[in-house]
């Protein structure tokens, strides 16, 4: 997979990529990530990419054609299976999302800042939104890269071990159930006898039902999806 990232800031987002998993699928060559300064396709000495809002109000506005600029030579490059902006005025980043956009080819990130994009942008060339939850973020730099870590884990060859990412939280709607290590019996604290059973199919229900009990409790909205 090949992930181009549009940014008014490189260096705020270049650091998740240099560690743990994204590191590692970037080193076995399964993801491919490249970093585009906006600022490279502004105008003027000062390569401006932003301006006051049409109507009034606080807050710059991302101006439409260094966006044009930058994603156009891109696509001139390559296809892309989406173009994605990173917004808190969109849909909310889940799981499926994130199994969805990890089978894909290429894809484009453009991360806002300011008040965010001129609405042309959107309409224009913008396939899908995406915010990593209701909260307002300086900038999108940060959600692009809690959106590459959850997709680039996903590709097939990533994860050592490839059962693992089945049972993480959220792949079948539930939240994950609670695990233990060694030592069986710390301070008077002891891990339930069922995990030391070595009854597999019992220790499979009893997780079940801890993850379903631990759903209920604390994300019930996930049960009715
Ligand atoms: N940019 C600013 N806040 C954001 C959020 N919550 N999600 C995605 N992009 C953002």
């Amino acid at each position: 997979m090949r992930i181009d990232i549009i940014t008014v800031n490189p260096d705020l987002l270049k650091s998740p990529f240099n560690h743990s998993m994204m590191k590692r699928a970037i080193d076995k060559g399964i993801a491919e990530v490249h970093f585009h300064n906006l600022h490279d396709y502004g105008f003027g000495n000062y390569k401006q990419i932003d301006d006051t809002q049409y109507g009034g109000g606080a807050g710059m506005v991302m101006m439409i054609e260094p966006i044009d600029r930058c994603i156009s030579k891109l696509q001139s490059e390559r296809n892309y299976d989406e173009i994605i902006y990173m917004t808190p005025d969109a849909a909310t980043l889940n799981q499926s999302t994130a199994n969805t956009l990890s089978l894909k080819e290429n894809i484009i990130i453009l991360t806002g800042h300011y008040k965010g994009v001129d609405q042309r942008v959107r309409d224009a060339f913008i396939t899908k939104e995406i915010s990593i939850g209701d909260y307002v973020l300086t900038g999108g730099e940060l959600a692009a890269a809690v959106l590459c870590d959850a997709v680039i884990r996903l590709i097939p060859g990533v994860l050592g071990d490839e059962t693992s990412a089945l049972t993480d939280s959220f792949q079948d709607n539930l939240l994950s159930p609670p695990v233990y290590t060694r030592p069986a019996n710390y301070k008077g604290m002891k891990v339930p006898e069922i995990l030391q059973s070595g009854n597999f199919p019992k220790i499979d229900t009893w997780r079940n039902e801890q993850a379903y009990q631990r759903t209920q409790q604390i994300r019930p909205d996930l049960l009715d999806e």
